[in-house]
């Protein structure tokens, strides 16, 4: 039976719920994110409260973008993808609902708890010890839908997507396990089983490559369905494709000492770090190619596209993010950036260039397939999207790149007896003015976020919920390998 000829044929669903999901958690990260930049301005927003207090708040916002935002992104499209790719529904309805509603109730138990202050203090994995056993096993299962689905695949290739998402979902469940073995004192407080530079350097062994895995491989497949789907076009060069994913995946497990230089960490790991780091920028740009010459001979389309300028822009983010990212691995220019704004101008090229841009242009193509709508509401409303979020990443970036550098630098002035030129205090006061424009930068962003959610709002309003698409008849996979 071919998937047109059954209105069955796939589990939408599911990837309706995740993708509705993406835009409301979305909205409440970046809230969130505008929110804490706020109180970086205005230090009275904390309002002398535990609870709203900055330190709380920031990692409840890192959890609700990466996470709850990211992760339901990840989840919707790779359930997408694998079917479309596949051609078979997915492997269990009930685990992939499992899935869902589980995946919610770990953010809501997040939601609740970071808050209140119940953490493991282990950076992107701060969730206490039974919300991390009940995403162990969501994860577990996410392994089992994901897998089955491709072990019971009718196309005799596997499409180069899956590939990433596959590496993306293991990895991710491999990081968890090991990064949150902890002994439980009580019921919201446990201690991590390692200790001392151990302990430091699993974490970042973790949580760089959960920039690696999670913020940067999932959304690698997102990519090679996107938008050669979005361009129709073949992804320009399959074999490039198979090239970038083995070296990718080989080399951003070693690079997590670059996140601990001049610390006790032997000097060798940090030195392999820093090597590591440098060499990944050849994937990484080996892939943004890959995704940018897709448009060779329809580059026009981007004049009139705003879904393919989401999707485009996101690569020129990425090709930046992953130059700086090498750049600052290396120990000597660390010295100057770890500890500044610098730092998080480069997580948040990644992270609103890269990730929520790819996301963004993704789901504006996926939201009106799934709705059974030939397009989103309002093509207007994309296009303004579009520029809200350029402009808004740009004024964030810009803003931290000045204070970070300004910081490094007043940080490391010293007079001629030796003492130091300026006291820590007078680098806050310098950076003042880089907190306002990355507050602004950032509720420019987040206004395109409440754009979106309208948008998404009017385009599934009394719509027709689809489980089939006819473009499912093309399979992407054949279409991959006329690459050359
Ligand atoms: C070739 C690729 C990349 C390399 C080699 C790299 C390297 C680095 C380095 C050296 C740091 C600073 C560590 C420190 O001083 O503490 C860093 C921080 C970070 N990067 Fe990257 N980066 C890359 C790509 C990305 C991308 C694409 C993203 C986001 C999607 C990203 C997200 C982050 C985050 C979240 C941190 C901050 C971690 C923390 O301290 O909390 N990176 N990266
Ligand atoms: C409207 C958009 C956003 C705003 C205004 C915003 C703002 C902020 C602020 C103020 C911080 C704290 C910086 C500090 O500690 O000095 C932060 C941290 C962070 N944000 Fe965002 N953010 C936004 C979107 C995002 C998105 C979409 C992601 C990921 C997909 C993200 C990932 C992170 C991460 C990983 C950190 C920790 C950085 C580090 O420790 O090095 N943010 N954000």
């Amino acid at each position: 039976m071919s998937p047109a000829s059954s209105p069955a044929a796939y589990n939408y669903k599911v990837v309706r719920q995740f993708a509705v999901m993406t835009v409301v958690w979305g909205v409440v990260g970046m809230a969130l994110g505008v929110f804490i930049a706020a109180q970086l301005v205005w230090p009275q927003l904390n309002f002398d409260l535990p609870w709203t207090s900055f330190g709380r708040l920031r990692p409840l916002h890192t959890n609700a973008v990466i996470f709850a935002f990211g992760g339901c992104a990840l989840f919707a499209t790779s359930y997408y993808v694998v079917q479309r790719t596949c051609q078979v529904r997915l492997a269990s309805d009930r685990l992939a609902a499992f899935t869902f509603w589980g995946w919610q109730a770990v953010i809501v138990s997040a939601v609740i708890s970071l808050p209140m202050g119940y953490t493991s203090s282990k950076e992107y994995a701060e969730l206490e010890w039974p919300i991390d056993i009940l995403l162990g096993i969501v994860w577990f299962a996410y392994i089992g839908v994901f897998f089955g689905t491709l072990f019971k695949r009718r196309t005799r290739h596997i499409y180069v997507a899956n590939w990433f998402f596959g590496a993306f979902i293991l990895v991710t469940g491999m990081l968890h396990l090991v990064n949150s073995a902890a002994v439980p004192v009580s019921l919201f407080k446990s201690y991590s089983v390692y200790a001392g530079a151990t302990d430091a350097m699993i974490q970042w062994w973790y949580g760089h490559n959960a920039v690696g895995f999670f913020l940067t491989t999932g959304f690698l497949g997102m990519m090679y369905y996107f938008v050669p789907k979005q361009a129709n076009r073949p992804i320009y060069s399959y074999r490039l494709s198979i090239v970038h994913f083995w070296a990718l995946i080989t080399l951003y497990i070693w690079a997590g000492p670059h996140h601990l230089h001049y610390t006790a960490l032997p000097d060798w790991a940090q030195s392999l770090g820093m090597v590591m780091s440098i060499i990944l920028l050849a994937p990484s740009w080996g892939g943004m190619i890959n995704g940018m010459m897709t448009l060779s001979g329809a580059w026009h389309k981007l004049r009139t596209d705003p879904i393919l300028r989401f999707l485009v822009v996101s690569l020129a983010f990425y090709g930046m993010s992953t130059f700086e990212g090498p750049m600052m691995a290396i120990k000597t220019v660390n010295a100057l950036s770890h500890y500044t704004d610098w730092t998080i101008g480069h997580v948040h090229a990644g992270a609103l260039g890269w990730v929520a841009m790819i996301t963004i242009g993704s789901l504006y193509h996926l939201i009106p397939r799934m709705f059974g709508r030939e397009q989103m509401h309002s093509l207007a409303a994309i296009h303004l999207h579009f520029w809200l979020a350029t402009i808004g990443t740009v004024l964030y970036i810009v803003a931290m790149w000045v204070n970070g550098i300004t910081q490094g630098l007043m940080w490391r002035a010293v007079q001629e007896d030796g003492t130091l030129t300026y006291s820590f205090i007078e680098s806050v006061t310098a950076s003042h003015w880089g907190y306002v424009v990355r507050m602004l930068g950032g509720a420019i962003f987040f206004s395109g976020m409440l754009l979106m959610a309208w948008n998404t709002w009017r385009t599934i309003r009394g719509a027709q919920p689809a489980d089939y698409d006819a473009g499912a008849r093309i399979p992407l996979a054949q279409n991959g390998e006329i690459g050359r």
